[in-house]
């Protein structure tokens, strides 16, 4: 029996973070990973995403500088390459995680991590042939592609007909049509990049809006923008049956067929709650996930969730925090999570970034806030860097604090700018307090600044 003072059952960006930062705070720390270190996030998620998207924009770019005084002849991209260049970025970023945990002195277990119990002296763990023990147990196991019950679904998934954010990222042939069957996050980042390469991409989505949660208006001109560049799509439309290179959907009381190459599902994630014995200790989950509180402590006292698996926010700089507060705890530094400062990105051309409560939201809440929205032609720099494009900035005030509530961006660099109103909702900055900051010149962001003095 190997015994650690702290147990960590996944290797993605909660789980990684927490044993650095455990490790750092002196606890002997084992972090358990069936697969490769880093998780979804750097392995099939955020970081090989954002290389496709940054070839599409290179590749956009050269293909249509004309208006920039740019021309250029025999513009191709090679798919394979870009391909090949994201296995490369995936594998320094995943060794680069592994050289830290090395680093800060944590044993990383390459093995499939079963809970097997708890025992007076701790949970035990067993991994491979060894079994393992510790007072504490911090579960960071993420989540999985959402499945829904299509008819053909699961023949498609075999087949290799459908793909999802895991396998999409590694085929290194363009289909000549993608259908993608949900238009959230994933979705919309793939449909951009693969219109970009080449591909004829439709979007299928049941909501009539695409982005989820993000602010309607901003959802609408996103859509306008991916339009302009080839994506189709049908909201409102239920798909109802996939059979070999064919979709079919139903939509206004009328079923449609589409023929495609390759399907990519892309209909949200839910918590890997099962298989790993979590039944066995008797972690309280709700509504699929586990349920946590400010701490990150799970109904059992010793045992953490953070991440996806708490279903809060699938989001890897959700996790990277809350791995923070959860440590923090079991180190006895005074600290909590906060929700309320999340900025959220879609890392399409042009970018979506928003933070804090959106117009719908306010309203919903009851909230009595004044909406500002300023067109991004307001600043001089996005006017002297992009031509025929839409860009807006939503600020969300609040009327009787005068405190900012949320931030809705719709521009080039958005996801940049972001964090620094998430520093000021986080701050509760008032409207005037944040007038007082200097903001650089010329820049896009300093158009929210711009934007509260018509507050
Ligand atoms: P999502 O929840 O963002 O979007 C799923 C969409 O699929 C929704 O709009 C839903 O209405 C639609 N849908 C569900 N069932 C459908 C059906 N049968 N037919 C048509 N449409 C259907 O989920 P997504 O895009 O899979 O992303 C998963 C998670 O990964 C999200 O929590 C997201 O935040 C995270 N993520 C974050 C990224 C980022 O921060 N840039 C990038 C990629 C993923």
């Amino acid at each position: 029996m190997h015994v650690f003072d702290l147990l960590i059952i996944g290797g993605g960006p909660g789980g990684y973070l927490a044993a650095e930062r455990a490790a750092a705070g002196g606890l002997k720390t084992a972090l358990f990973e069936a697969r490769a270190l880093g998780g979804v996030c750097l392995n099939e998620g955020c970081v090989p995403s954002k290389t496709f998207l940054n070839s599409a924009k290179y590749y956009d770019h050269a293909q249509n500088g004309a208006a920039y005084g740019v021309t250029a002849s025999n513009v191709t991209l090679d798919h394979a390459k870009v391909v090949e260049r994201k296995n490369q970025v995936v594998k320094m970023l995943v060794s680069g995680v592994s050289a830290k945990m090395k680093g800060h002195k944590v044993t990383v277990v390459q093995a499939y991590a079963q809970i097997t119990g708890q025992t007076p002296g701790g949970f035990t763990v067993t991994a491979g042939d060894d079994i393992y023990c510790a007072k504490k147990l911090m579960i960071a196991t993420g989540s999985n592609p959402l499945i829904p019950p299509i008819p053909g679904v699961e023949k498609g998934i075999e087949s290799g007909f459908v793909l999802t954010n895991r396998e999409i990222l590694d085929i290194t042939a363009l289909p000549k049509e993608l259908v993608v069957i949900g238009g959230g996050v994933i979705g919309l980042e793939m449909a951009a990049y693969f219109r970009t390469a080449g591909s004829q991409v439709t979007v299928i989505e049941t909501l009539d809006k695409i982005a989820g949660q993000t602010d309607t208006e901003i959802s609408a001109l996103l859509r306008k923008e991916l339009e302009k560049k080839g994506v189709i799509f049908h909201l409102g439309a239920m798909v109802t049956e996939i059979s070999t290179g064919e979709i079919s959907y139903k939509k206004d009381g009328k079923t449609n067929k589409i023929s495609a190459e390759k399907v990519l599902l892309s209909t949200g994630r839910q918590p890997k709650i099962t298989g790993f014995g979590l039944e066995s200790i008797g972690v309280y989950v709700e509504k699929g996930a586990i349920v946590t509180d400010e701490l990150m402590r799970t109904n059992i006292p010793g045992v953490y969730a953070v991440g996806d698996v708490n279903g809060k926010y699938m989001l890897a700089h959700t996790a990277y925090r809350e791995a923070e507060v959860a440590v923090n705890h079991m180190l006895g530094k005074r600290d909590y999570m906060r929700y309320t400062a999340i900025s959220s990105i879609i890392y399409t051309s042009p970018e979506v970034a928003s933070v804090g409560e959106t117009e719908e939201t306010a309203k919903a809440r009851g909230l009595d806030v004044e909406v500002v929205r300023i067109s991004m032609l307001y600043s001089g720099r996005y006017v002297a860097e992009v031509s025929g494009e839409e860009g807006i900035c939503k600020l969300i005030v609040e009327r009787t604090g005068r405190k900012l509530l949320g931030v809705h961006l719709l521009s080039p660099y958005a996801s940049e700018i972001i964090y620094g109103a998430a520093l000021m909702l986080e701050m509760h900055l008032s409207i005037d307090e944040i007038k007082e900051l200097i903001f650089p010149h010329p820049t896009v962001g300093e158009v929210i600044r711009e934007g509260l003095f018509l507050a």
